[in-house]
């Protein structure tokens, strides 16, 4: 079976889907360790109850980005994993970080990528008068929320949606998305071809465009 490594920061909603397809039987994937840089994180709880080792990577403990990732990184080999799943882990990761785990870290992001990298996505898609909106998870490259998507998922703005709104709706395509996607890593379905994803050695429509 796959050994996952997930990181978190916050609310851990999108660790919560993962917990609940496994115990389901609908996910072939162990959660070894959970990993939060912030000791608040209600994540954490959520991996608790669940049976899941947890630990605490402070950022604010380390002097550098160097330093804490170089500490994270070290955390995470401990526990040997196959795949390493950030959801919602909200700090920017060293090219040597994300070097050392290439090809097997994978990120969720809500917005519709290359669309609004970086923070406060809903209120930029409201802002922007966009019709569209979605989720988007990726395997992880130095660039900040680039690298080769494997899945998207969208909806359509509503004329009253504000951003709490739009952030609700995002999580439930969220925690639909990401434990599919990480079923094709874990079923070894996925491959990349010239900075694309393929799932079965095909390309989707939508990365043809
Ligand atoms: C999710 O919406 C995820 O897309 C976003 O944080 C939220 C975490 O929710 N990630 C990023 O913004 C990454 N830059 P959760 O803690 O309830 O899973």
């Amino acid at each position: 079976r796959c050994k996952a490594v997930v990181l978190i920061s916050g609310g851990g909603s999108n660790l919560q889907a993962f917990i609940d397809q496994i115990e389901a039987g609908q996910l072939p994937l162990d959660i070894a360790l959970v990993i939060s840089n912030k000791p608040e994180a209600f994540g954490l709880e959520r991996a608790t109850r669940a049976g899941i080792d947890t630990l605490v990577v402070n950022h604010k403990a380390y002097p550098s980005r160097d330093d804490f990732d170089r500490a994270l990184q070290r955390a995470i080999d401990a526990a040997t994993p196959d795949l390493v799943i950030l959801a919602g882990f909200m700090r920017i990761l060293t090219a040597d970080f994300v070097n050392h785990f290439r090809h097997r870290l994978i990120n969720i992001h809500p917005s519709l990528l290359p669309k609004y990298p970086g923070t406060n996505t809903h209120q930029r898609a409201l802002d922007a008068g966009d019709t569209w909106h979605g989720a988007s998870i990726h395997f992880v490259v130095p660039e900040v929320d680039a690298g080769p998507i494997i899945l998207q998922g969208r909806l359509k703005i509503r004329s009253d949606d504000n951003a709490d709104q739009l952030q609700q709706r995002i999580h439930k395509i969220e925690h639909q998305l990401y434990p599919l996607a990480a079923r094709w890593f874990a079923e070894q379905r996925l491959s990349q071809h010239n900075g694309k994803v393929l799932l079965d050695g095909e390309t989707s429509d939508q990365q043809l465009q």
